[in-house]
């Protein structure tokens, strides 16, 4: 892509479209509305927080990302979405029980106002969920054109100048590619026929993409990860990225799995359990809906460790990725990690991670982070795949043909790169030679 001569800037009210108001949905939304109220810090968002290097190390010149790009202002966020449940945005975050009640108190008539639409739901996707709030159709081609006119009506009622839509819905059990998601036309073809390998978080995919909004996905499942709506973004000008967020496990393991690699230590067990008891703990109870987690979860360490180059390293690496469902902890997760490694002469050592950690606390500043940057790339005319956002999601969808990159340190080196890139600034290669000529 070449570099954009000027980017439009963030005029009028963007529209945020969720899909599922649930934990990290209206810890997301909530948040966001006790910062603008000063009440809280944005911490965790690169956007409201990070600051990007430009030039040489000796220039002094470090502006924080929100003042170097474009971005929306929080002020003009304006929140939507769907749920099967009908509580509106307050009674979903009383019940996700992640945001403090004196705090969400505070911000309760700007989270009450947020009713949630009729959902595109079908069991057959969550085993584990069931919920009054749900459409009807005779097709899933009826389901999808019924988004479509919730999408425009949420556009027109908030007289929003731009949407971004991102689905935080509950974990789909673990789809594969098949021929109706190979085409566009066969995609079309299969939402009249109802075709049962198009999940409902496909029908907001398409719907959203349709439209030429940009969508993210922060769950594992299939969603807009097919080439059919690969070709459809390309043609409408949506912007892409997903799966999965990486939040609390993966994110350490991408930032551990580097360093070993780096220092050339084998690994030869990675035993990773969770323990978490919050309604996404519930549905991942289901062994379908695990395995679509599980496949996510698995995929980092065989990317990043290479174990095709480094043999004897890392090619006898038993990783195991367990989740237990225990509700006395809620959203409070916590996971254990137990790292087999071996030093000179393939010594034996142990490393163990043990992360208390909030499952939406760590979500939400990635969602605010996606929205804005999705906007962005909208605004600067990138559409499809956004390989630069991968530093979010622990199975970033990338092009046909190539891996994905894994490593959290290449991963925001590449999202400043793209920024510098889309701001005609020179990209950091860190090579560094000219300070000592
Ligand atoms: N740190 C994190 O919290 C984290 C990290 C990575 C991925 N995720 C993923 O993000 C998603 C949301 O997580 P959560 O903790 O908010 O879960 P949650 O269960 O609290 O919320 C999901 C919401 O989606 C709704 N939903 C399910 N199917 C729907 C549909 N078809 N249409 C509309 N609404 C639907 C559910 O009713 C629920 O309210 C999950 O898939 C989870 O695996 C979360």
């Amino acid at each position: 892509m070449k570099i954009p001569d000027d980017i439009a800037p963030p005029r009028g009210r963007l529209g945020v479209l969720l899909v599922g108001l649930g934990a990290v949905s209206t810890t997301f939304i909530a948040g966001v509305h006790a910062i603008r109220r000063g009440l809280a810090a944005p911490t965790g968002s690169l956007t409201q927080l990070g600051t990007i290097r430009l030039g040489k190390r000796t220039d002094g010149r470090s502006p924080r990302i929100r003042d170097f790009v474009p971005l929306a202002a929080l002020d003009d966020l304006v929140f939507g979405g769907w749920d099967i449940f009908e509580d509106n945005g307050y009674e979903a975050a009383r019940k996700a029980q992640v945001i403090q009640p004196d705090l969400l108190e505070r911000v309760r008539p700007d989270m009450e106002g947020i009713e949630p639409m009729p959902a595109v739901f079908d069991r057959h996707y969550v085993k584990k969920l069931d919920g009054p709030n749900v459409k009807t159709g005779r097709s899933k081609r009826e389901l999808a054109e019924q988004v479509i006119a919730d999408i425009r009506r949420f556009r027109a009622e908030h007289q929003l100048d731009r949407l971004v839509m991102i689905w935080c819905g509950s974990t789909e059990i673990f789809l594969e590619e098949t021929p109706v998601h190979a085409s566009l036309a066969a995609l079309e073809r299969g939402l009249e026929t109802s075709d049962a390998a198009i999940p409902s978080s496909m029908i907001y995919a398409y719907a959203a993409i349709r439209e030429g909004i940009p969508y993210a996905n922060a769950a594992p499942n299939l969603s807009a990860d097919v080439p059919a709506l690969e070709e459809l973004a390309q043609a409408t000008g949506a912007p892409l990225a997903g799966k999965d967020l990486k939040t609390g496990q993966t994110l350490m393991k991408t930032m551990i799995a580097p360093g070993l690699k780096a220092r050339l230590l084998g690994v030869n067990g990675w035993y990773s359990t969770n323990i978490l008891g919050n309604r996404d703990g519930e549905v991942l109870d289901d062994p379908e809906s695990f395995r679509t987690k599980e496949e996510s979860k698995k995929s980092v360490l065989d990317h990043i460790l290479q174990p095709e180059l480094y043999p004897g390293l890392y090619d006898d690496l038993h990783h195991v990725v367990r989740i237990n469902y225990y509700p006395p902890r809620g959203d409070n997760k916590e996971g254990w990690d137990n790292i087999d490694l071996l030093g000179w002469l393939d010594y034996p050592m142990q490393l163990k991670i043990n992360f208390l950690c909030r499952d939406s606390i760590l979500a939400a500043p990635i969602v605010l982070d996606l929205v804005l940057l999705l906007d962005l790339a909208k605004r600067v005319g990138m559409n499809g795949i956004q390989e630069w956002l991968s530093f979010y999601f622990k199975s970033p969808i990338h092009a046909r043909g190539l891996y994905p990159e894994h490593d959290l340190f290449i991963q925001l080196m590449k999202l400043k790169n793209t920024l510098r890139y889309l701001r005609g600034e020179e990209l950091i290669t860190h090579l560094g030679l000219e300070y000592y000529d």
